[in-house]
């Protein structure tokens, strides 16, 4: 591990002075007078809004760029289509409620709280059906976890091909969850001794359906009414979803309107023809729920170019791991030749999205960005090539080998593979 080539704050301070408060290198020391310092704007001169004017915030007209995005050509319809996070545009760990990704199989259903049932049945001691209301009587729990679809970096399998972190890696979100403990769930119903799966399903017209194993559902999966604190949004299952940390997103129920107990996994449709890994010697890998540590440089990336000339640089972006914490990641600034350990920052919790940074001192010639994670497993992210060593590449799941993006002299970036 070569030392990091952070630039010192002294000399970085000395030089933002000299250019007469602006950072070094930036196009906006250059003009002058600066009509944003001399001139009063429109903003200065006019009353603003008042309070009622927005009963419900919306961010500001000057981020109207940071907007979920969808693949148009990547599904026939977008009733079963998938659009993805901008984490270009995002910072520290949560994704606010607005831009998490979405992913539907038969549209949105728009459910009504009042007409809406949870049915617990199969095997247990006692049937039970739960309204709105009888949820709101269970002891309630507050935690984050990510959620990331297995086909999210799906289309990379082959080759670098989506240009933007949005595209390629933008299949996730990371948000706080106010929930009842499945485990409460069942043992009001009183899971029989056979009872060692469980079926959830959704209210919508997919009738979305997995097979979990009753250990799972026992153990951290909560049924979610809020997220970051407000009702789920529509797009995410409201009223309730199911939270299966840290296993593939496909898991996580939305509209959950029913759990059947069983002794044995269903082998429904989203678990035979889909979320299975075809390798190459025919054996399909099945049940790959956890999702492996993974990281993404999401800034400088192909839709966030560095806009500044050479000088000190943030490069940032996130990691996460379905098996437990990430406490480290490296990154290289040439394609593996030297690798650095980034600087993490923010909370970092079980399952949930870690945000690190690396400073450095860009000497404007071309990059090759990539970021490795490390989870509290020991376990570290592989290459794309060691994965497909392992995978080859018929599969569409399960794809966390480690990014490059590459960086001109002017600043643009660019999806490319190295390793
Ligand atoms: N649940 C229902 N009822 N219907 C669906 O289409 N899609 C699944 C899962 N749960 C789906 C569902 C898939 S494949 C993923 S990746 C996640 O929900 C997406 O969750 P999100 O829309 O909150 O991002
Ligand atoms: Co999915």
């Amino acid at each position: 591990m070569s030392k990091d080539p952070a630039p010192s704050r002294r000399g970085f301070l000395t030089g933002a002075l000299a250019a007469g408060g602006a950072i070094a290198g930036s196009r906006v020391a250059a003009q002058s007078p600066d009509p944003a310092i001399t001139e009063l704007q429109p903003w200065m001169q006019y009353l603003g809004d008042g309070v009622d004017a927005r009963p419900y915030g919306t961010p500001s007209q000057y981020e109207a760029h940071v907007i979920r995005r969808n693949v148009e050509w990547l599904t026939a319809d977008p009733v079963s289509s998938v659009n993805f996070t901008p984490l270009h545009e995002l910072d520290g760990i949560i994704t606010p409620n607005g831009l998490c990704f979405e992913r539907h199989h038969a549209g949105i259903a728009e459910v009504d709280p009042a007409a809406h049932r949870l049915m617990i049945n199969g095997l247990v001691d006692k049937p039970l059906v739960f309204t709105m209301q009888d949820l709101m009587r269970f002891p309630r729990e507050n935690r984050v976890y990510f959620l990331e679809c297995a086909a999210n970096s799906g289309m990379e399998w082959a080759g670098a091909q989506l240009n933007g972190c949005q595209y390629t890696h933008g299949m996730i979100h990371n948000v706080m969850y106010t929930g009842v403990p499945l485990r409460l769930l069942l043992e009001e119903a009183g899971v029989k001794t056979n009872g060692k799966w469980i079926m959830p399903e959704g209210a919508d017209a997919s009738a979305m359906t997995r097979s979990i194993p009753i250990e799972k559902a026992m153990d951290d999966c909560l049924v979610a009414f809020k997220m970051n604190g407000e009702a789920l949004r529509p797009e995410q299952g409201y009223p309730i979803r199911l939270v299966v940390p840290g296993w593939e997103g496909n898991m996580w129920i939305k509209w959950l309107r029913r759990i059947e107990v069983g002794d044995q996994p269903w082998h429904h449709r989203e678990e035979t023809s889909k979320y299975t890994d075809l390798l190459d010697n025919g054996i399909a890998r099945r049940f790959t729920w956890e999702m492996d540590a993974k990281s993404v440089i999401t800034n400088p990336s192909p839709q966030a170019p560095i806009l500044h000339s050479k000088g000190p640089t943030v490069l940032t972006g996130v990691a996460w791991s379905g098996r437990g914490t990430i406490p480290r990641v490296d990154v290289t600034l040439d394609g593996g030749k030297n690798w650095h350990e980034a600087r993490m920052s923010g909370p970092s919790f079980d399952k949930s999205m870690h945000r690190f940074y690396f400073e450095f001192d860009w000497d404007g010639k071309p990059l090759l960005l990539q970021s490795r994670a490390h989870d509290s497993t020991g376990y570290v992210q592989p290459t794309k090539n060691d994965l497909r060593a392992i995978r080859g590449e018929n599969s569409i799941y399960h794809n966390n080998g480690i990014q490059t993006w590459h960086v001109n002299e002017r600043g643009e970036a660019e999806n490319v593979e190295v390793s």
